[in-house]
């Protein structure tokens, strides 16, 4: 599942998504319910910029309702289709074909117009690892024939499932890189599953989950765990607590925050704590004002060891 993604590599997917794009009239971008904005490929409005755009809001039988109506709000402002999906119960697979026929009207009339009388839609699915594209192929399909390995872009053998007489879909999704240069976003790619946990221990993305938690909905927690914590207390020290109520205790009495953490993380991952989204639109700026901070901090380090250096070999 998961992908060391490098420059040569990036470049290379991206030569063959424009390749395929090229071969489409519409594209339909999966993302997470639960993060959509750190779940959106950073390049996809330069790659797809003269395509008919859907977004499917996927997984959002995790994510919270009244959240994901705010994200489906933003997107649509921001003049984007958008559709809402449980790829493995299938809700929301069947509305894309409608809603690229409406994207595509004007384009069929004209050319309607000028004499074609069958205008046929074709379409890709493209969105970065784990969101759920191959699942929602073959929801699509209605059969399980569209399983791909882990190929970035897609594979050379284009093959399409007609799926409506005139709309049609390539066969095997196009997998995009994610949003790397984000440390927020790549912690909650580790949080919901969707990168590996070897990036971060199991205990500090838990904490930071409990950390992040505690700004969007603390009962949830409390609830789930019957422990007592004030929200300000350290994110480790509820950690330790929740492996407390749950009765993880190491043998010498200490509370087993790792096996504690594995559960949190699992379970929310599964959906037990609750429906949970973990960012909202007015999140984003904070995130890019917290990068832009972060890079600022590295360039005065830089230059500080720069200037030491020079100073040393004067
Ligand atoms: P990808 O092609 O984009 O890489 O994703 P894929 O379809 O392989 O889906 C990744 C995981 O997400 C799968 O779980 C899949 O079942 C799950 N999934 C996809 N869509 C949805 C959805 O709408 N809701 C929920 N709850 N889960 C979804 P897995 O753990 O890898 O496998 P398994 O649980 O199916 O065994």
């Amino acid at each position: 599942m998961n992908i060391q993604w490098y420059p040569g590599h990036m470049t290379k997917t991206r030569r063959m998504m424009e390749e395929n794009l090229s071969l489409v009239d519409v594209v339909i971008e999966l993302l997470d319910a639960r993060i959509p904005y750190s779940s959106k490929n950073p390049d996809i409005d330069t790659l797809a910029k003269n395509k008919r755009r859907i977004i499917v809001m996927n997984k959002s039988d995790l994510a919270d309702p009244a959240k994901t109506e705010i994200w489906k709000k933003y997107f649509e402002n921001k003049g984007f289709t958008v559709i809402l999906s449980d790829a493995v119960k299938g809700t929301g697979v069947n509305k894309v074909s409608d809603a690229a026929r409406v994207l595509m009207k004007d384009k069929i009339e004209k050319e309607k117009a000028r004499g074609r009388l069958f205008v046929p839609i074709r379409a890709m699915i493209v969105g970065i690892p784990n969101v759920g594209k191959s699942t929602f192929i073959n929801k699509s399909v209605g059969k399980t024939t569209a399983k791909t390995g882990d190929k970035p872009g897609v594979t050379k053998g284009k093959q399409w499932i007609r799926l409506k007489k005139d709309f049609e879909l390539l066969d095997t999704p196009g997998i995009l890189w994610p949003k790397f240069e984000d440390e927020e976003v790549g912690l909650k790619l580790a949080m919901i599953g969707s990168i590996n946990d070897d990036i971060l221990d199991t205990e500090t993305l838990c904490t930071e989950f409990i950390n992040l938690m505690m700004s969007i909905d603390p009962d949830r927690i409390r609830n789930r765990y019957k422990a007592e914590f004030d929200t300000i207390e350290e994110p480790h020290d509820i950690l330790e607590k929740i492996a407390a109520a749950r009765g993880f205790i190491k043998k010498g009495g200490e509370p087993d925050c790792g096996r504690a953490a594995k559960i949190i993380l699992d379970e929310f991952r599964g959906g037990k704590i609750g429906k949970i989204t973990l960012e909202l639109p007015e999140d984003i700026r904070d995130m890019s004002a917290k990068t832009a901070e972060k890079e600022a901090e590295k360039k005065a380090r830089d230059k500080e060891r720069k200037a030491a250096y020079k100073a040393k070999n004067k």
